[in-house]
């Protein structure tokens, strides 16, 4: 039995817990690398879907591989229709995030995949995942606002059809190939929360879809992707107000963290964060809302000067930061920017999912299962007297 290691209330920081082949963080010099490739290159020159595929099978597909993956995922952009009727079941006032993760199980209910236990099966089943989130996203967005639901176009992308079964017509080509470029940026991040959370499950054996559920559960918190929807709720407050500055220091003194800053691994600039800030520039200058831009470069400012004060240089800009500006002007509501968080990341969490149960890159993948230092009310190995109330009496 290994010596039992104790690291406590550490939020597991700098804790290995396996091997992987999927993706490689070096927070310190800000570098993110794709089974290989640099984020970098990836954003500029590949697609979503071609980074989709190197994800899950490990090497970047030729042209026939990729026509072929790419087809695969059109031909998956369907719905089962009892999910649909189960969607105009929902209050319009439910967190989208919710209406997804519910969504997964039902989508389970329609996998004919489901127990089959091969390599090959949990490919098809992530190719379904990737092609149907994004679907109920959209779904959601028309049932909500009382508008008719738009059915799939397999002629365009993955980003396209997306935005246009959001907004009901075509999209803009800028817009979705800057959707595109955004998929490829959120697509994977090594073992963060959402992650870990899918690999958890997994190592239980698991389905597919019940650790696709666990992970867009985690992805909703605030501190993870839940903080791109609060950057936009921010920015939108701060738009007109004249003194940003004040009002960054004023919430850092009254200790609250300022939304879509920081990381739990990088200690400079995110390197996604720092194409996310071009793209939100361009989108300015194409949309005019040179506002919401102004708001967060101002923003930023005045949070790392507050950092450099307080000694605490180390945080900066994260993914959520810019995204949110970003998701905005392609006319995306707040609420619906953790949602398309989960609609890129999805491939990654796939790729883990794969990774954990067939175990490629680690000698023998175990079920995780660590250890609490109990705290709790104590009275010997005999346990606390325990006096039985008389109705409760039980026949030997
Ligand atoms: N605003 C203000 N203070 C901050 C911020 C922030 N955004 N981030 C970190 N700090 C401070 C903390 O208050 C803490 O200060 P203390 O030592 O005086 O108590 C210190 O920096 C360390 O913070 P921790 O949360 O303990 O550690 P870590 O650096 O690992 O935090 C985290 C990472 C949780 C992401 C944090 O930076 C944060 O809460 N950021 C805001 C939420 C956010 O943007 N989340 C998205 C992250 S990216 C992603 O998940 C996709």
């Amino acid at each position: 039995m290994p010596h039992a290691v104790r690291i406590k209330n550490t939020g597991l920081r700098g804790v290995t817990v396996a091997d992987t082949k999927i993706s490689f963080i070096d927070g310190e010099k800000g570098i993110l690398i794709y089974r290989g490739y640099r984020i970098e290159d990836l954003a500029e020159h590949a697609t979503f879907a071609e980074v989709a595929y190197l994800l899950l099978k490990g090497t970047l597909p030729g042209s026939e591989a990729l026509e072929d993956f790419e087809n695969q995922l059109k031909n998956a952009r369907t719905l089962p229709e009892h999910l649909l009727d189960a969607l105009k079941c929902c209050p319009a006032t439910a967190n989208p995030m919710d209406v997804l993760q519910a969504s997964v199980p039902l989508l389970a209910t329609a996998e004919p995949d489901l127990t089959d236990e091969s390599r090959e099966a949990h490919e098809r089943m992530a190719i379904r995942l990737i092609s149907r989130l994004p679907l109920v996203i959209a779904a959601w967005e028309r049932i909500r606002r009382r508008k008719e639901i738009i059915e799939p176009d397999v002629s365009i992308s993955h980003a396209a059809n997306f935005l246009y079964m959001l907004h009901g017509r075509e999209p803009d080509e800028v817009m979705s190939g800057a959707l595109d470029t955004c998929l490829v940026l959120h697509a994977d991040h090594t073992f963060n929360a959402s992650t870990f959370a899918s690999r958890q499950v997994a190592s239980t054996r698991a389905h597919m879809y019940s650790s696709v559920a666990a992970a867009i559960g985690a992805l909703s918190g605030s501190l993870h992707g839940g903080a791109n929807t609060e950057v936009m709720k921010m920015l939108l407050e701060l738009k007109k107000e004249p003194d940003i500055a004040s009002w960054v220091k004023d919430r850092l003194d009254g200790g609250e963290r300022i939304m879509g800053m920081g990381h739990a691994v990088y200690k400079t600039m995110d390197p996604r964060a720092k194409f996310l800030k071009q793209m939100a520039g361009k989108l300015a200058e194409i949309t005019g809302m040179h506002d919401i831009y102004e708001a967060s470069l101002k923003v930023e400012e005045a949070a790392l000067e507050e950092f450099e004060r307080r000694g605490k240089t180390t945080i900066k800009p994260n993914v959520d930061f810019y995204s949110a500006p970003v998701y905005y002007m392609m006319g995306i509501p707040p609420d619906l920017m953790t949602p398309i968080f989960a609609m890129s990341r999805i491939a990654g969490w796939c790729a883990h999912i794969i990774e954990e149960k067939f175990g490629e890159a680690q000698e023998k993948p175990a079920l995780y299962r660590p250890k609490a230092d109990y705290v709790g009310e104590y009275c010997g190995l005999m346990g606390c007297k325990y006096e039985p109330r008389e109705e409760n009496k039980k026949i030997a």
